[in-house]
């Protein structure tokens, strides 16, 4: 298995361009499955999750190229099976439930099962569906869905904001017969990428970005051709970079906008961001840090996929800060392999308190799920000495070419196989 070996110390300098959002590029390949015409995206990054995305289309029943940074989908003969070989490598298979409930009036979808962060039940998805006139048994692993006479509009209110939730629904009830609203919905800019791309195949949905989602169920869905929205949480992790190295960074392509939650916090600890015509410049205010206090929320508040990035930063932050974890119940992997780095972390509960220390010194490391992996990699650009990162499938998942996006701007960071 691949490993990262980081030779920590250099203050990065440069600009790093961030990729298209996987957390969009996901439910809008998914939803592609709607569309009865041909599907052009743009922006796609290059990373595992995609490409297990665009695997899946092909088997259920699309036609698909990926060159580059562009994706394209054909639906030619829709199949109603996701299976668990694939959707257990990847959870985001659960999006594809509700297209095929909406074309195909049925579904079978492996049971993701959970991950390293939580259970990540799909109740709530299931409720929705529903709502909407779709029965449901979970038998032999499998979440078998049908609807007879077609998914109808429905008034939906989520218990929780849940994102994937809030887009599985979306996707169906733009092809429902009828209205139909999302209450208690996510506000996740993701969703609103989803929900643009929705709404340029043909659909009616306004609302998207707040609280309420209303949706005009229409017959068809044309394809279109769209370019998914910048990542925000690169962009941040990029951020964190700049300030946890002590240098200065121009994140380009960066929706600023869609960050206000995590630049309020940086520029709490002592960071400076500038928002120039294209581009955010960040690098430290005065070269001290001073540690805060964060509660992870569903948007606009703080997002969880930063947690990690923000408590290695923190273990050069003075004093102590706590960073609660509200989303996901198990979302501290990442604290006992920043502890080996000499980090000062105590957890209680869904709490950590972070000491900050002021150096970390290198060392071999394990990563366990996504944004544990990229604050793994963080510690080791400011680490004294040379940090080994195991495990770093985990992080290909969301970073696109991220060894080769830190050594331009300076970090001595090289993969080796095996
Ligand atoms: C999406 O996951 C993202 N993934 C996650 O990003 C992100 O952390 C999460 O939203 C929160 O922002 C993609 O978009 C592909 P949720 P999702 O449904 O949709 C509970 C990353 O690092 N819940 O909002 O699975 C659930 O257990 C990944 O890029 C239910 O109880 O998140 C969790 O505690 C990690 N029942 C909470 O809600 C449900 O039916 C948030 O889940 C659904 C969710």
């Amino acid at each position: 298995m691949d490993k990262l070996i980081i030779e920590g110390g250099v203050p990065l300098q440069g600009s790093i361009r961030v990729s298209g959002a996987k957390n969009a590029a996901l439910p809008i390949l998914m939803a592609c499955l709607l569309a009865e015409g041909p599907v052009a995206l743009s922006n796609v990054p290059r990373l595992a999750d995609i490409r297990t995305s665009l695997k899946l289309l092909n088997i259920l029943g699309c036609e698909t190229t990926f060159e580059g940074n562009e994706a394209a989908s054909r639906v030619v003969d829709l199949k109603p099976e996701a299976p668990y070989e694939l959707v257990k490598t990847m959870r985001a298979s659960v999006l594809c439930l509700g297209p095929l409930l909406a074309r195909l009036g049925e579904a079978r979808v492996a049971l993701p099962g959970g991950c390293a962060i939580g259970a990540r039940p799909v109740d709530l998805h299931l409720r929705g569906f529903e709502r909407m006139g779709a029965e449901f048994e979970i038998t032999e692993g499998f979440i078998k869905g049908r609807c007879k006479g077609g998914l109808k509009g429905a008034k939906i209110t989520l218990d929780f904001p849940t994102v994937g939730g809030t887009e599985n629904i979306l996707m169906a009830a733009s092809l429902a017969d009828g209205p139909s609203t999302i209450e208690n919905a996510a506000r996740e800019p993701e969703v609103v990428d989803l929900a643009n791309f929705l709404n340029a195949c043909g659909a009616k949905i306004s609302g998207h970005g707040t609280s309420v989602i209303t949706v005009e169920g229409v017959p068809s869905l044309s394809g279109c051709d769209y370019r998914i929205m910048p990542d925000r949480i690169e962009a941040g992790t990029y951020m964190a970079a700049a300030a946890i190295t002590g240098g200065e960074l121009e994140i380009l392509d960066c929706p600023f906008s869609d960050l206000d939650a995590v630049s309020y916090k940086l520029r709490e600890m002592g960071v400076w961001l500038q928002e120039e015509e294209d581009y955010v410049l960040v690098r430290r205010a005065n070269g001290l840090l001073k540690n805060v206090d964060v509660t992870t929320q569903p948007h606009p508040g703080f997002p969880t996929d930063m947690q990690a990035q923000l408590m290695a930063l923190m273990c050069f932050g003075q004093g102590t800060g706590t960073i609660e974890e509200k989303i996901f119940e198990n979302r501290f992997m990442h604290v006992l392999e920043l502890v080996r780095l000499g980090a000062d972390i105590r957890l209680k509960s869904r709490t950590a308190m972070v000491h900050g220390v002021g150096r970390l010194v290198g060392a071999p490391v394990m990563a366990s799920d996504l944004r544990a992996s990229a604050s793994l990699v963080l510690a080791g650009l400011a680490a004294e000495g040379t940090t080994t990162i195991e495990r770093i499938y985990h992080l290909d998942r969301g970073y696109e070419n991220i060894e080769a996006k830190l050594s331009g701007v300076g970090a001595r960071i090289q993969r080796v196989g095996g």
